[in-house]
């Protein structure tokens, strides 16, 4: 089978790497994918947000099965595109994207069917926001309605930094339209756990749960980035959560979408936290999460294609989804700056006989040679008996590959392994 990936990052490379183990893919096409992702699929430079070339190109290729991973060409309809075509996708249509594309949307949504989250309030008006700030509880969370990047969020620890939140998404448009609408939200505290789950509108599985470290440094200080590592399982995550999880709020999120005629189908993100009143929803996505993919699919046993293609034709619940029971670390490497600025062009040296594996994210062949070409550049993944042992052995592979300027986190992990992560 011929399968596209539209993507070009960490994430797109491990789940390209994890269809390749398919014996039934033959080709593995990458839209745009990067230099990295070179060595395992063939990259089209066509943009992620280029729904008709993309289009155009499935077509003309003979395209049998195409994976929509980013938020921007899902959220665009990408998949309603293709599959008009009649390319069967793996991602969810535009009508159920929403659930990501709009917080305003996911926080009526939460309500109306009862789903745990943060109490919160939203608004269009400016003036109405600001008079609700004289006495909300602080501090608390401001969010701009749509995707803005992923840099939507702030959390104010003060009225005043609420007031310039509020004012940077309204009045200055920081986050252009998608701040037109905003979200003011409790701010809640707990560990934070990342499940991805498949679905196809009827059932859930839910992936091995993983933990983030979104902060560009040590013990989580300095601003947010897209993700410096990731590790997985996440050991607060228990067999007891995982089943309240399942009744209290991914169940109820997929009836949910279908009685709003939004039927989800696709990887359905859970970004979730452990309050002392029991798991609440941040956030979903409506895709796979980077950099949890790059932990996650290592560990799925079963073959990936084969998931995605019953996730599409609404058979999950026929479908074997088996993860192994190791324990997976991908510590990030970055471009020092980031997400500052940064200077990038710098050669890569990946040894050949690595013990891990590499994931692209911000690279690009000059000639023969790979070099740097973003802020995160590439995450290592290594896997172990023990959430030590991944841990051991990401950041042992992670110091063989060599470019100038590299940075990472020193502590990927630690606070899994704090809160029992060794306990197999
Ligand atoms: P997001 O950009 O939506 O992934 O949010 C970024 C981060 O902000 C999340 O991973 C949380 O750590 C934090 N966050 C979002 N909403 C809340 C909330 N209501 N209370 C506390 N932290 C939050
Ligand atoms: N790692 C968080 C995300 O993918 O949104």
């Amino acid at each position: 089978m011929k399968v596209l990936v539209v993507g070009g990052g960490g994430r797109e490379h491990a789940i390209i790497k994890s269809l390749k183990k398919s014996p039934r893919v033959t080709e593995i096409f990458a839209a745009p994918g990067n230099g990295g992702i070179a060595a395992d699929a063939v990259c089209t430079g066509i943009g992620a947000k280029d729904l008709p070339a993309i289009a155009d190109f499935a077509k003309k290729e003979g395209i049998d099965f195409a994976v929509v991973a980013p938020d921007d060409p899902l959220v665009l309809g990408c998949v309603d595109l293709l599959e008009g075509e009649g390319i069967p996708c793996f991602g969810p249509n535009k009508a159920a994207a929403i659930l990501e594309g709009s917080k305003v949307f996911s926080k009526d949504l939460m309500k109306k069917y009862k789903i745990p989250t943060a109490h919160y309030e939203t608004f269009d008006d400016m003036q109405a926001a600001l008079h609700y700030l004289e006495t909300a509880p602080i501090p608390t969370v401001v969010k701009a309605d749509g995707l803005a990047l992923g840099k939507g969020v702030t959390i104010a620890e003060t009225r005043e930094q609420a007031v310039e939140a509020v004012r940077a998404c309204m009045e200055d448009k920081v986050f252009g339209d998608s701040g037109s609408h905003i979200v003011i939200e409790e701010f809640l505290t707990g560990p934070e756990v990342s499940v991805l789950s498949f679905t196809d509108g009827k059932t859930v599985v839910p992936m091995i749960s993983s933990m983030d470290h979104k902060r560009v440094g040590d013990g989580d200080t300095g601003p947010n980035t897209g993700g410096m590592g990731t590790v997985a399982p996440n050991p607060y995550y228990t067999e007891e959560m995982a089943q309240r999880c399942m009744k209290e709020i991914f169940l109820p999120t997929v009836e949910a979408m279908n009685a709003e005629g939004r039927p989800f189908k696709g990887c359905l993100y859970f970004g979730l936290m452990l309050t002392a009143d029991g798991p609440k929803v941040i956030e979903y996505n409506c895709r796979f999460g980077d950099p949890e993919t790059q932990v996650v699919l290592p560990l799925l046993e079963s073959d990936l294609l084969t998931v995605m293609e019953a996730t599409a034709k609404g058979i999950l619940a026929e479908t074997e989804v088996k993860f192994s029971h190791q324990h997976a670390c991908c510590v990030v490497l970055a471009s020092e700056g980031y997400p500052k600025q940064y200077e990038t062009g710098f050669p890569i040296t990946i040894p050949a006989d690595l013990e891990a594996e590499v994931y692209v994210a911000g690279a690009k062949l000059d000639g023969e040679v790979l070099k740097t070409a973003g802020g995160r550049v590439l995450g290592v993944t290594a896997l172990g008996e023990s959430l030590q042992e991944a841990i051991d052995r990401a950041y042992a592979q992670a110091g063989k590959v060599t470019f100038a300027n590299a940075y990472c986190r020193k502590d990927i992990g630690q606070r899994a392994l704090q809160a029992g992560g060794t306990v197999k």
